[in-house]
Parts: structure tokens; sequence; C-alpha cells
């Protein structure tokens, strides 16, 4: 019912960022017999914004089970997860990753619940739960990869709204990407945070060796693609000089970039 009202809401004129509250039940289709069966984690921190399901963790499970985004036998990171919804479905759907390390910001409440929808789930056994903090021990997090050596794919959903972390988070990607010509952070915002704060962060992530792939920042409004940009400098505004047609404009884009490693 929760994700029937939201995609119902894509059509309103200020699209929700998120859905749900916290302990709310909601199931996620995989097909029209799987479904999953999810929780939206009661956080003990607030600052951190896990007390809801966002639309970039939507946008990013429904990538993945379109076969857009592809992780078939690939070894995959979540960060941020919140629910875990992106990380599931790429473990769950019918060209699945081997193995989905789903991660979040350790605390107990949350990481309980994150275990507990991956309990729910994980028919292939393919799925793990830990806490991880940006920043912090990526060392252990790469070694903890199925190969040990790193991620070929991590899934990175709603997760740079709030600047103070961008350079923590930078540092968590460019330690755990593997490095392969072919690995790839999958970057997905909602611009209800502001085109600026996206900006902000490529340009802290070019800075880090993390830059654009060739499918270039794409951008898509209620749901559906609309623009790709070809460098980082876009027009901050787009010609939306009204703030009220900009606010509308913010709330019903999302964007999505694949970032690789350059030396
Ligand atoms: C806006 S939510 C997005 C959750 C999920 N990816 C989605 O799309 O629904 C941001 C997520 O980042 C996590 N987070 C925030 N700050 C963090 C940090 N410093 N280290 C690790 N995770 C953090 C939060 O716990 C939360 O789950």
């Amino acid at each position: 019912m929760l994700l029937e009202d939201y995609r119902k809401s894509q059509e309103s004129k200020l699209v929700p960022s998120s859905i749900g509250e916290p302990g709310v039940r909601f199931e996620y289709p995989l097909s029209a017999e799987h479904k999953l069966q999810l929780v939206i984690p009661r956080p003990d921190h607030e600052k951190i914004f896990a007390h809801r399901q966002w639309k970039g963790g939507l946008h990013t499970a429904d990538r993945i089970l379109s076969g857009e985004i592809d992780v078939k036998d690939k070894v995959v990171l979540e960060v941020g997860a919140g629910t875990g919804l992106s990380g599931i479905v790429a473990g769950c759907c019918s060209r699945p990753a081997s193995s989905v390390l789903i991660t979040d910001y350790d605390d107990v409440e949350l990481i309980t619940n994150l275990r507990k929808n991956v309990r729910d789930n994980d028919k292939r056994g393919n799925l793990k739960v830990m806490a991880h903090c940006w920043g912090k021990d990526a060392d252990d997090l790469r070694s903890s990869s199925l190969t040990r050596d790193g991620f070929d794919v991590i899934l990175a959903a709603d997760v740079i709204w709030d600047s103070f972390s961008h350079l923590s988070l930078i540092e968590t990607l460019t330690q755990s990407l593997k490095q392969r010509p072919e690995s790839r952070v999958v970057l997905v915002a909602g611009y209800h945070t502001g085109r600026h704060v996206v900006q902000a962060f490529m340009r802290r992530a070019k800075a880090k060796g993390l830059v654009p792939d060739d499918s270039l920042i794409m951008e898509f409004e209620r749901g559906v693609y609309s623009q790709s940009y070809t460098d980082l400098d876009f027009d901050l505004l787009n010609g939306l000089e009204d703030i009220d047609v900009y606010r509308e404009q913010r709330q019903k884009t999302t964007i999505e970039c694949r970032l690789r490693l350059v030396s």
C-alpha cells in the first residue's frame, strides 16, 4: 500500500522525497509471486535520516530490477542502506549479485532492523550486514568483501544530502571500490537536497579521483529519464529563477551517475 501511494504521489506537484514512518512495514514486488517484506527502521540517532524509505533507494531498486543497473555475479556493497531495499533487491533479483554486503551507520536499532530485513528475505544466502560509519575502517570493509580486494559495484542512494559527510563518504568509496577499470559506484540522489549539494559532492569526488563514466550524469523526472549532463558545471538554477518552479523541479528530479576511479 505504502509503495502504491508513493507511485501515485509521483504525479503530485511536490513529489515526496521519502515514504513511511519508523516501524511501518511495506512490500516491494520483485515479481507477481515474489514480494520482499521490509520494515522501516527506528534509529536511535536522529540526524542520520534513516527513519524513512527514501526515493533514491526506490529508484536504485527499480533500476536493478529492470536490469539498467547490472549487478549479475558482482561483488556488491551498499552504503547508508536504511531499510536495505537496494542491496536486498541486488541479491534477490533474477540476475543476482554473487554477494552483497549491506552497511549502515553503527546504530543498534538501525542495524538490528537491517539484519531482520535481510533475514526475512535472503533466500540465496548471498546477503550480509555490517555496521560501517563513513570514513572509518574502510580496510575492514574491503577485507570483508567476498574476494577480499574490494567491490565491483557500490550502491549509494540518497547519501549525499549532508555536505559535512562528503569527504568521509568519498573516503569509504575510494577505499572500498575494487581497483579495476570496470568497477563502479552507482550514485543516486534526489535533488530535494539541492543541485548545489550534488555539484559540491561531484567536485569533491573528482578531486579524489572518482569521476562520472561515459553514461554521464543522468537526470530523471518523476522516475522517467529526462536528460544527461556532460560535465559537472551545469547551471545551478537551470533557468529556474522562479523559486516556486525551482522547488517543484527539485522535488521531482533524481540523478543517477556511475563513478569510476581514475589514478
Ligand atoms: C537519506 S537515508 C537513505 C537510506 C537509503 N539508502 C534509502 O535510499 O532509503 C541516509 C542513510 O545514510 C546513513 N548515514 C548517514 N550518515 C552516515 C555516516 N556518517 N556513516 C554511515 N551511514 C550514514 C543513514 O543511517 C541513512 O540510512
